[in-house]
């Protein structure tokens, strides 16, 4: 497989600098994609390092790099800290998450992530899950397709769009993201209807993919399995989950035994993550040009006290 049709790492260079890495260390990247962070990281590892790479799609794992040094987990990062266990290692040095989908998720014309592509409506990127896009968008109650549409896609006619869905479900299924774009695309600003329709399909990709969900557990476990002096990198591409991991490395972990300055004078307790980016990390205009998708990118980089 060749990694940059498959998905141009974004940030590369900044995610390698933020995992600090040591040639005889562990590491996790925790969304292989095309591999192509995977193959920057294990370029600085010698014999005695390794890299355990995880992806829930299979897809990922077709193309997937053979090294000794190595290791391809088909899972979703959800279950990190299951997987040291059986793998029996104690600690990480550095772990990376380059979240949502990758350009051959959006690229592929049958699996449903584009209004670009009509195609079924499905949106899984384990394709052995069972809840689909169709699912929410023909059995979810309206007020919650409204949620879902408000907080994962940030629209503000999110109660609109989904009244339509609804009104347009009871006379006809809706099965094609052709269709769904076509229901929704009358209710868009015009100038915005691209970007929007975007949003539409973002919000109902991580319902279907319980993205958020997964992220709240993925940053305890990688917490709880990084090595003291570790290296926490995650990218995020839209607010609400750039928000969530901003907060986590704020409070992860409050220390009952903390006896630090802040926690003894102001009663602050000091997170076991210490925010190393101060403000995300976002992409170089240079990069944006050459990689548009790198557009929304914000990188936040902590290490493990
Ligand atoms: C943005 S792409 C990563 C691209 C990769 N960094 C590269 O350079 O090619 C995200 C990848 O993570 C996978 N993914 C997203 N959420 C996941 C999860 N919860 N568990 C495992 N894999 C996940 C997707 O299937 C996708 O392949």
């Amino acid at each position: 497989m060749d990694c940059p049709t498959y998905h141009i790492p974004v940030m590369l260079n900044e995610c390698i600098e933020g995992l600090n890495i040591k040639p005889d260390g562990i590491y996790l990247d925790l969304t292989y994609g095309g591999g192509g962070h995977s193959m920057e990281i294990l370029s600085r590892l010698d014999d005695r390092g390794h890299l355990y790479g995880f992806d829930q799609d299979k897809d990922a794992m077709d193309g997937a790099i053979q090294d000794d040094k190595f290791t391809f987990v088909h899972s979703n990062f959800r279950f990190i800290g299951n997987w040291m266990r059986y793998y029996n290692v104690e600690g990480v040095d550095g772990i990376l998450a380059d979240l949502g989908v990758s350009s051959h998720h959006l690229d592929d014309g049958e699996r449903g992530f584009s209004f670009r592509h009509d195609a079924p409506l499905d949106m899984r990127m384990n394709r052995k899950s069972s809840l689909t896009a169709y699912n929410i968008v023909m059995e979810y109650p309206e007020d919650r397709i409204a949620d879902i549409l408000y907080l994962y896609g940030e629209l503000r006619h999110s109660r609109r769009i989904a009244a339509k869905i609804v009104k347009h479900r009871t006379k006809e299924e809706i099965k094609t993201t052709g269709q769904l774009a076509g229901i929704v695309a009358p209710l868009l600003n015009r100038e915005r209807e691209k970007k929007d329709l975007a949003r539409v399909f973002q919000a109902l990709r991580i319902e279907v993919n319980g993205e958020m969900k997964a992220l709240g557990e993925m940053l305890e476990s990688a917490t709880s399995i990084l090595n003291q002096g570790g290296r926490l990198v995650i990218m995020t591409y839209h607010s609400l989950e750039d928000r969530i991991v901003k907060n986590y490395i704020k409070k992860a972990g409050h220390n009952k035994d903390d006896n630090s300055t802040d926690s003894l004078i102001f009663g602050k307790p000091t997170s076991i993550l210490k925010d190393l980016s101060k403000g995300a990390v976002i992409p170089s205009e240079e990069e944006i040009n050459i990689n548009p998708r790198s557009r929304s990118a914000k990188l936040r980089i902590a290490e493990k006290r």
